[in-house]
């Protein structure tokens, strides 16, 4: 319970803990006193490490986050998960044919998919999870790849599938199929790998490498961002794969 001056209750661990409201749950766990040498890495919703469950006052299901994007609140009632175990199958991407069955041989339980879209509801990057696994069943390496293309690998949905599916490991396989054998050629990255080959940018890359760290620090802070056109939309891929997100958000739903 929030006690008037900002503070708020979480629960870690079975733990009770007063915490600054407005902190992500990651900073809160920091706040706490726990140091994270797991379950943390980009702290900006990047790398997937962060998974956490958690449960709510007054509300019987089990919620899912990233703890560095997600704010903590009063009541939370957190646990960090481990990883999602994949029971790594090698392939060689020189040696993949790409043909419609290709990602079924390498996944074959995607067969066993239910189509109950808990994979999608439970999505902290809100991509249409079971949307992706079901282009995969058919053999549409492209909408695969382009529906998972946000995929952080955070292992959430796969905490949850009942079929076991590791999905991160399927969306990946179609992007690397997808950006080896099936995506058009760029002319302007042909033209720049060439330009690379050929020294254009050594005697700017030399130059870069000798600056000391502090120039280097403030260069970065510094760069340009390539500007988006005037009236153009961000990229989305879902929305150019007309894939409708899932219209019953439950979690905020009853956050409301
Ligand atoms: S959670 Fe698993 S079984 Fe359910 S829709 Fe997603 S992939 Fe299919
Ligand atoms: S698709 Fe699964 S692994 Fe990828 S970001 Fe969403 S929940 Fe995480
Ligand atoms: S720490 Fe990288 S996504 Fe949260």
């Amino acid at each position: 319970m929030s006690d008037g001056n900002g503070l708020i209750t979480m629960q870690l661990m079975g733990k009770s803990y007063q915490v600054p409201s407005g902190l992500t749950i990651m900073a809160a766990i920091e706040y706490a006193g726990y140091k994270l040498v797991r379950g943390a890495g980009c702290r900006g919703g990047f790398c997937g490490a962060c998974p956490t469950l958690y449960r709510r006052d007054g509300s019987h299901r089990i919620f899912t986050a990233l703890a560095c994007q997600t704010l903590v609140e009063d009541g939370m009632c957190l646990v960090q998960m481990p990883f999602v175990p994949l029971l790594t199958r090698p392939y060689d991407l020189h040696a993949i044919v790409p043909q419609p069955n290709t990602l079924l041989q390498h996944f074959p339980e995607i067969a066993g998919c239910v189509a109950c879209n808990t994979c999608a509801r439970s999505c902290p990057q809100g991509l249409p999870v079971m949307d992706y696994i079901q282009a995969a069943l058919r053999g549409d390496i492209e909408r695969a790849a382009m529906l998972s293309f946000d995929c952080i690998a955070c292992g959430i949905c796969s905490s949850r599938c009942p079929a076991d599916i590791k999905h991160y490991a399927v969306g990946l396989l179609a992007r690397r199929i997808y950006g080896k054998y099936l995506a058009p050629p760029a002319p302007d990255l042909a033209r720049r790998v060439a330009e690379i080959a050929a020294g254009r940018y050594d005697a700017e890359l030399d130059a870069l490498i000798s600056l000391p760290a502090a120039e280097l620090r403030a260069r970065y802070e510094q760069r340009s961002f390539e500007a988006v056109a005037d009236g153009a939309e961000p990229y989305s891929a879902t929305r150019r794969y007309n894939s409708p997100m899932d219209p019953v958000d439950y979690q905020d739903e009853l956050a409301g």
